[in-house]
């Protein structure tokens, strides 16, 4: 991770969503990524700026209203509601939220378009191109298959008009050479390499807005026009801090898809330039999850409800389950019978099962501070030193592999010692502390991972005047069939 700014502050983004539907596992990912991030650095003492929120001002926000026979702002104003409540369902931990027909976004957009223009980025031209909705973006001719987007399975609208252009073409050279100076501006490598092999290939001006239509940002000084949805979207990240704090400090990450990388890795900083803004410190960029191989999406109408999941298995194994089973940045296939299997194996029988029997005894006999073994100091060091490492590298399955690899030893402990047979009370008292010192840094380093499992293991140990109190807690983990 890149830490461009280290002033003790960190500000991570997700992406905005579009409010056309309503969160699926795929976004539950890339907003679940960005949260443990978060809390990981508040975790490191940190102060941490966490966003997320919605893009109100696309096409497809009017053509779902329509569908539904709302007016536009209250159909946004409901499925605003619906987002919010749904990452808080899934106890995600941001701290602020932003809509962008939030009059502080309309602000901040106009002063950006402003700036952009002051430097001469922008100019009229004639557009004429194919507009796929799926992606509010122009789409090549050549990338259809069958006269329809092969992502969205939409035909494209033939749009010809008379549009505002951001001259793209002029920050090619500039990309390059921040990029060379900034090895870790992208991640994970191989995303930050086809990047680069874009850029190089040359870049085009590209359209910035559209003609007058019911809904969007218009432009300013000229009615007629309003925002291209991207234009408006990215400039999201400054309006949650404000531009004067962003000079100051930019985002240190934006969490993203893949799919959207290149307005973020390409356009993005290519309108800071323009604007003469500072630049965020890192992109980091998720695969895709698929669903029996086939890609979850809205517009396909087979998204995963991440609630259900959660309701089923619990917040903790849905986010377990993504961060351990799917290397980042690498795509990934969601199954349940997958998922099962990995809550029955890892949290019902791993996890689950050494935490209950080690705080099951220590709740029946004394447990007092003293000297830790030498072997569970070192099992303890290694698993804080690994998962310090591999979340530096985004790999969060090698993280909590570190960390299970800790309650494996632990599980073995209690086998080798047969703890439940001790019948010497300072032998006893011994291999309890060590144990509990142990349960206790895993649940340290379990916390960003699965907080709600960590807060309930936390609170079920009491450290009073050198001696430790535990309460046992009810089972973690149940098993499904
Ligand atoms: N509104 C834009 C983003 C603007 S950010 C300035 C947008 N919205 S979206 O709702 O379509 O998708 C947002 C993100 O959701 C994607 O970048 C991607 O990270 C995530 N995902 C959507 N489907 C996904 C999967 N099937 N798998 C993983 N992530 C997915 O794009």
């Amino acid at each position: 991770m890149n830490d461009q700014n280290n002033t003790g502050e960190f500000y991570i983004t997700t992406p905005i969503y579009y409010v056309n539907g309503v969160p699926h596992i795929g976004h539950a990912y890339t907003t679940i990524v960005a949260d443990v991030i978060a809390r990981w650095r508040a975790a490191q003492g940190e102060n941490v700026i966490f966003s997320t929120g919605v893009d109100e001002n696309a096409q497809k926000t009017v053509d779902a209203a329509k569908k539904t026979g709302e007016e536009i702002r209250a159909y946004t104003d409901r499925m605003a509601d619906i987002w919010t409540a749904a990452w808080q369902k899934l106890g995600i931990s941001y701290t602020d939220f932003i809509r962008t027909t939030e009059e502080r976004h309309v602000e901040t957009v106009n002063d950006f378009w402003g700036r952009m223009d002051a430097a001469g980025d922008l100019y009229k031209g004639m557009y004429e191109g194919l507009y796929c909705k799926g992606h509010e973006a122009f789409i090549k001719e050549n990338e259809l298959v069958d006269g329809l987007c092969p992502e969205h399975k939409t035909a494209p609208e033939l749009v010809s008009e008379q549009n505002y252009f951001f001259r793209l073409s002029n920050y090619q050279q500039k990309l390059l050479g921040f990029y060379e100076t900034h090895e870790e501006f992208v991640a994970p490598a191989h995303r930050f390499q086809e990047v680069k092999s874009f850029v190089e290939q040359g870049l085009e001006d590209i359209s910035f807005s559209r003609e007058k239509k019911e809904w969007g940002i218009p432009v300013p000084n000229d009615p007629e026009q309003v925002i291209y949805v991207w234009a408006d979207a990215l400039v999201n990240y400054i309006s949650v801090v404000g531009i004067e704090r962003w000079e100051e400090h930019p985002a240190d990450m934006h969490a993203v898809g893949k799919d959207i990388l290149r307005f973020h890795a390409v356009i993005w900083p290519a309108m800071l330039m323009s604007a003469g803004l500072p630049l965020p410190g890192q992109v980091v960029a998720n695969g895709f999850l698929t669903i029996d191989g086939t890609k979850i999406g809205k517009s396909l109408g087979n998204g995963i409800d991440p609630f259900d999941l959660a309701a089923r298995y619990g917040n903790d194994a849905v986010r377990y389950f993504l961060l351990r089973e799917v290397p980042y940045g690498e795509d990934g296939d969601f199954s349940e019978a997958k998922m099962k299997e990995r809550y029955n194996a890892d949290l019902a029988n791993g996890l689950g099962n050494f935490t209950a029997r080690v705080l099951t005894i220590a709740e029946k006999n004394p447990v007092a501070e003293g000297n830790l073994d030498g072997e569970f100091a070192a099992t303890i060091r290694l698993m804080q030193k690994t998962v310090l490492g591999k979340m530096g590298q985004l790999k969060f399955g090698d993280a909590l592999a570190a960390i299970w690899a800790a309650i494996t030893f632990g599980d073995r402990y209690v086998n080798e010692k047969k703890i439940w047979e001790i019948k010497d009370e300072r032998e006893l008292a011994r291999a309890l502390f060590n144990l509990i010192t142990l349960l206790e840094a895993i649940t340290r380093e379990l916390t960003p991972f699965m907080p709600e499992t960590a807060s309930i293991l936390a609170a079920a140990v009491t450290h009073k005047d050198g001696s430790i109190t535990v309460k046992k807690p009810a089972i973690l983990f149940p098993r499904v069939k």
